[in-house]
């Protein structure tokens, strides 16, 4: 099932982000003993994870219970401005007291293809089922309806054995790993967060009655078996 969600400003977009996380958080440790999420890069989940670490949720969650993977990964350093890594670490990881072994960094010291072998590998291991099945996977979308690191046109769209996988971008001239479509699909709840005007015109081909002509990677994203939620400001549902 699919909700779209509408909110007057980014502020409130993401208090219901925040919500959302602590919510399936909550539940997924009560049900199984452990909360499994996968983080996405970008500006638009950085404002989450601040909040995320803001003391009143840092007392509210179990950190030893909750264990954050990462949707994608830039192909640079850990210390790299461009790393999601990085990203997630200043504002949250370091923050809060999650264990290091409940964060899974992609390590992008080797080539690219051996980095998302070895991703795979961690996650066969914490995942023990034919599918990452993530309690949680957050994602953004791009302007030209990227998300995660899947890009219009690339090789890993059409990635259909593979949980993980490096993934060149000729639009940025540079590698990228990523969950593949059937990963982020098996996933229980996917939350897209999107927010600013410069989304509107893909979110109305994307979410919009026309349709779009050709399909962009985020319409390929349609969880098997779990609930698919867009988190809108304003400005990115202004042409719907
Ligand atoms: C990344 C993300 C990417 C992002 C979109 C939207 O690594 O950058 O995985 O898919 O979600 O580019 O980013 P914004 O939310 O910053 O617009």
């Amino acid at each position: 099932m699919t909700v779209i969600k509408v909110f007057p400003d980014v502020e409130s977009q993401t208090q219901a982000a925040i919500d959302l996380f602590c919510r399936f958080a909550m539940e997924a440790i009560a049900d199984n003993g452990r909360f499994s999420a996968a983080l996405s890069g970008g500006s638009t989940p950085k404002r989450l994870y601040g909040g995320l670490s803001q003391a009143e949720w840092q007392h509210r969650l179990d950190w030893d219970r909750i264990h954050l993977f990462f949707g994608d990964e830039r192909h640079v350093r850990a210390d790299h401005p461009e790393s999601n890594f990085k990203m997630v670490n200043d504002v949250l990881f370091s923050q809060v007291s999650i264990p290091a072994t409940n964060v899974f960094r992609v390590k992008t010291e080797f080539d690219p293809r051996l980095s998302a072998f070895n991703y795979e590998d961690e996650l066969r291991a914490f995942f023990d089922e034919a599918w990452p099945r993530f309690d949680l996977v957050l994602l953004g979308m791009g302007e030209d309806g990227h998300t995660a690191s899947l890009f219009p046109g690339t090789a890993a769209l059409n990635e259909a054995q593979r949980w993980f996988v490096a993934n060149y971008v000729p639009q940025l001239e540079a590698w990228r790993l990523t969950l593949s479509i059937n990963a982020l699909n098996a996933a229980k709840n996917i939350v897209v967060l999107v927010s600013g005007q410069s989304k509107a015109e893909m979110i109305r081909e994307v979410l919009g009655q026309s349709g779009s002509k050709n399909q962009k990677p985020i319409e390929m994203i349609t969880p098997v078996y779990g609930e698919m939620t867009w988190l809108l400001d304003h400005e990115a549902a202004s042409l719907l």
